[in-house]
């Protein structure tokens, strides 16, 4: 029997950071090591040319992801990893994705209004269109699964309702996607726990190949509340609570545990303490970082593969809606 197919990318957009991680890329491994999903990572370099960016390190910003897979744990033995642009399909899918998809709904997406409004000088097509790719990336592979962040909900939600536009017109030929969302689907930033973390704002943000020393100064800078007490309450507490998670996910420890190892010590020693517990979680984001490794024949060989499954499903999508073959 074949395992279901679960699919997910990351823009190389410059360097990952914790909430990549916590958000995304540790649930990819968790859920390549649980054997019951036929995996895709890959690379979401077409998305990423929808922001400013400089064609001089595109390149290696993707090799740069692809790095990042490898140091979380994906195996490319397992899980074929690949760089969106290699594959001949997607741009041809969302074509036709385009011509169902209503305009109204796409400029409702809050993503398409966020980046509108912070590069005003440059409110391209590709930002209206995004999800549309996305949905696409989903749809060429037959995925079923989509782990994800939770700011990419709504781009999920509307594939789905594509995908039940589309069966219905042309008969069933996508599968609706379902999220699969981790324990911490929004990162908080270390300077405001009100926004998610984000590499704008690189000073409240944890690079994965950030310097211990760097790791350190950051979190020592972190908003803590009101009080001392080393306690989870989202609603009062939400600076700490933020940190709580980050300790908990990074550690496998649970938050009560944490509190408890935590009573009568101020947010001094708990912000030097979970320092540590960042500093070796994330020792194999910066290690991998100077290594030579052959990622390009690693990508060019999970191309190869998915790009043959990615023509099947482009040869029915064209005969159901009746276009030449
Ligand atoms: P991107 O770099 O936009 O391609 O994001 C890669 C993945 O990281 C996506 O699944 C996002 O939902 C997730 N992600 C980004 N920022 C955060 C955050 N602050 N908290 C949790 N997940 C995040
Ligand atoms: N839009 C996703 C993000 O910003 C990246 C992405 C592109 C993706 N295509 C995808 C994620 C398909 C899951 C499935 O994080």
């Amino acid at each position: 029997m074949s395992k279901p197919v679960l699919i997910s990318g990351i823009q190389p957009t410059g360097r990952l950071h914790l909430g990549n991680y916590l958000g995304a890329l540790k649930n990819f491994v968790e859920l390549q090591n649980s054997s019951k999903y036929d995996c895709y990572f890959f690379v979401a370099d077409y998305h990423s040319l929808t922001v400013d960016f400089d064609p001089e390190t595109k390149a290696q910003e993707t090799l740069d992801v692809a790095k990042a897979y490898l140091a979380a744990g994906i195996n490319p033995k397992k899980s074929l990893i690949f760089s969106q642009s290699d594959i001949k399909g997607s741009g041809d899918l969302m074509w036709i994705l385009n011509v169902i998809a209503p305009v109204g709904e796409m400029e409702r997406m809050t993503q398409y209004k966020d980046k509108a409004k912070s590069q005003p000088a440059n409110i391209n097509m590709g930002l209206l269109n995004y999800p549309l790719l996305m949905a696409a990336d989903i749809f060429l592979y037959n995925a079923k699964f989509v782990p994800v962040g939770d700011d990419q909900l709504q781009h999920l939600e509307l594939a789905r309702t594509l995908a039940r536009k589309f069966n219905k017109r042309f008969g069933q030929t996508f599968i609706e996607p379902q999220s699969i969302l981790t324990k911490t689907p929004r990162v908080m930033s270390l300077d405001n726990p009100e926004k998610k973390m984000s590499k704008s704002s690189p000073n409240s943000c944890l690079f994965l190949d950030d310097s211990p020393e760097e790791i350190e100064s950051k979190i020592k800078r972190a908003v803590t509340d009101s009080g001392s007490e080393i306690k989870y309450d989202r609603q009062n507490k939400a600076g700490v609570s933020n940190l709580l998670e980050i300790y908990s996910e990074l550690s496998g420890k649970a938050i009560p545990a944490i509190e408890k190892m935590c009573a009568g010590k101020g947010y001094g020693q708990f912000k030097t303490d979970l320092a540590k517990v960042v500093t070796d979680a994330l020792k194999p984001f910066r290690e991998v970082k100077s290594k030579k490794l052959n990622i390009k024949s690693m990508l060019d060989a999970g191309a190869k593969k998915a790009q043959k499954i990615a023509e099947k499903k482009m040869g029915e999508v064209k005969q159901k809606i009746g276009l030449l073959q």
